[in-house]
Parts: C-alpha cells; structure tokens; sequence
C-alpha cells in the first residue's frame, strides 16, 4: 500500500509519461522506467520491462493515448492508425493489450483528451478486477492451504493485487495461513524473481521449486490447489498461459488436485472459439541461453548456461485444454468452463446455435 492507502501500481502515467516498474531488475534492483513517447513505451512492453497480462494491457492502452498526444494535426489519424498496429505487434498473446488498444483508439479518434481518460480507466478497472478476483476467489482457500502458483500472475503482472496471487494475499490478509509454491519459471524466472519478491515484501510463506518438481509435491500430498493467471482464455475455456502452465494442469488432473485460472474479463477472448485459434508468442532463444543473477560481489551478471553451439527454442506460452481446468476466478464470480458458455457476452452461449 502506498501512503494514500491506494495499492501500489506496477504500471501508471505521469501526465503523458508512462511509468513501469522495471521488472527485468527485480528482485535485485527497484527502479522506476519512464517512457515519454508511446514508441519507448513499445520498446518497454517488448524488452518486458513491463510484463504480465493486466500491466502490458495498461501500458498498451497508455502507448495509444501517447501516439494521440504525439499525433500530428494534419496527419492525425493516419499516425494513430499506425501507432495502433505497433502497439499491437509488441507481444501476440496477451489480450489485454489488444482489448485495452482497441478501447483508447475508438476514443483517440475523437480527440487525445478522451484517449487519455480512457486510458486512465482501463488501467484503473483492471486494478478494480484484481480486488474482486482476491475477494472471491479467497473462499477457495482454506485455512492452511498450500497453493502452488506459476509465473508471476501477482500485482506487478495486473498493475495492483494481481489475479492468481490476488486471492493468497486476500486470504493472508483475513488471517488464514497460507503457503506457497512457487514455480520458478524457466527461462525468465518470473516466478523465482517476481513472484517470490511480491511474497516476500508481503510475508506470505513460500518457497521457490524449480520447474520439473511440482508432480513430486503434488504426490507426497503437499499441494492442494493450483491456481495460474493467464494471457487469453478461448470462449470455450481453452487458456493460453505462461509456457509450463499446462504441463501442471495435466500432473494436477492426474492427482486430483483443482487446478484454477484467475483473470479479468478483458483476458476472455469470444472471439477465438478454442485454444487452436490463440497466437503463441515464441522469444528469443537467447532467454534460454543466458540467465541473469547476482554473482557473490552483489553485481548483476548475464552468464551462459546452454552448452555453447547449442540452439534453443523458445515458446513463451502454452495452451491449457478446458477440461483440466476446474474453474476460473473473475470479477463476476468462479465459472466452470461448462458456465462460461452460457455467459451472455459469450457468442458461443447455447442460444447462439440453432
Ligand atoms: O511473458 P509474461 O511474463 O508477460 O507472461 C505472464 C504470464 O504468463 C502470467 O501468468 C499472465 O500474464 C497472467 S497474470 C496477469
């Protein structure tokens, strides 16, 4: 919380400069990057100096309402025209950056004052979100859970409380005793470096595991519920989440363990029927190739772990079928995958077919 009693923001603007915490640094270094042009803005969201679903689709929306304060007056919807669609090439499979885009645009193209106010809203219900995800999906935690988690779904990743993180902290902070697994989430380490940052500062118990040994704890028993966020959730349910998602869906099905996607509903795609339709972003191989860590004097160093000649590759999400998904956590309630089809705002609802 910050002194205002406002929860602390991963991504806000400062007049018309974008300001990310920069999450490429965490947890060894807080610092604060600031982007006065919606292009550094894009470089931003590409370089995930920003990154996770809610906070690249703030910073998306931020981007647009810059390109309509840098717009030229004779050539003003010619440069949002273009403005948008690099925004929208920066990373494919979130779809909140498209959603929140789209949102400012059809304002920018009355006048940059409303794009600014649209932009500012967005990032302000995608914060609202995350408090309603913390509440409800809260009353899925016992007292004494252990919840493994994967990647960073916490508030750096959803601008304030986070999606799947949200309802651990609402739940530590109702008194309830939680603890954490926490996947580290090879080849970025969002979960080591981020996901453990955010629990540490909050004092929530947790411990990092490396990737392969989730199915172990999940056999001895140690792990009661696995909650992800995600970037895109297909109308059917099929999710798209950070690479290794899946994986952890299919041990938790295996062992019997409910396995829960947290997200907003501007992460719901209506428009993509099911999980063959969602882009998968693939990075570059040198992610794999190079991890960056403190080496014992305290520096930050890039170091070579993949046999040099070696080739890497890279996909940065997989797709989550349906039916290993037990439910999704959302502002407006926990939905079976089943439900969500009969959601209104869903073109695949039963009363859609003849
Ligand atoms: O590539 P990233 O770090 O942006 O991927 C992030 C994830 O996959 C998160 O789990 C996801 O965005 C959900 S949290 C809003």
């Amino acid at each position: 919380m910050t002194k205002t009693n406002q929860p602390e923001r991963a991504v806000w603007a400062e007049k018309t400069t974008v300001c990310m915490i920069e999450q490429n640094v965490l947890p060894f270094k807080y610092q604060v990057f600031r982007s006065e042009s919606y292009a550094k803005t894009i470089v931003a969201i590409k370089t995930m100096i920003t990154r996770g679903a809610g906070s690249i689709g703030a910073a998306a929306g931020y981007a647009m309402a810059q390109a309509a304060s840098e717009a030229p007056k004779n050539d003003y919807l010619n440069f949002i025209n273009t403005a948008k669609k690099e925004i929208e090439a920066s990373r494919p499979t979130a779809r909140d950056l498209f959603a929140a885009t789209e949102r400012v645009y059809q304002k920018a193209k009355k006048n940059k004052a409303l794009a600014w106010l649209e932009a500012q809203l967005v990032a302000d219900e995608i914060v609202d979100a995350g408090e309603k995800i913390g509440k409800l999906g809260n009353a899925l935690l016992k007292n004494k859970a252990r919840i493994l988690t994967h990647c960073n779904a916490g508030w750096l990743a959803l601008v304030a409380h986070g999606s799947a993180i949200a309802p651990i902290y609402e739940a530590h902070n109702t008194g309830k005793k939680v603890f954490v697994y926490v996947d580290e989430t090879r080849p970025r380490s969002q979960g080591a470096r981020l996901t453990a940052w955010e629990l540490n500062r909050a004092k929530i118990p947790h411990a990092v595991i490396a990737d392969n040994a989730a199915a172990h704890y999940m056999q001895q028993g140690s792990i009661d519920i696995v909650i992800t966020g995600a970037d895109r959730i297909a109308a059917n349910g099929d999710t798209a989440n950070k690479i290794g998602t899946l994986e952890k869906a299919i041990a938790a099905k295996y062992f019997g363990i409910p396995f829960y996607i947290a997200a907003p509903i501007s992460t719901f795609d209506f428009e993509t029927k099911n999980g063959a339709g969602i882009p998968i972003e693939e990075r570059s191989e040198g992610e794999v190739i190079f991890q960056t860590g403190l080496d014992e004097s305290g520096n930050l160093q890039k170091i070579q772990t993949v046999s040099p000649n070696s080739h890497a590759l890279n996909p940065a999400f997989d797709v989550t079928p349906a039916e290993l998904i037990t439910g999704f956590i959302t502002p407006k309630g926990i939905f079976t995958a089943k439900e969500l089809l009969k959601l209104t705002i869903n073109p695949l609802k039963p009363s859609h077919f003849r």
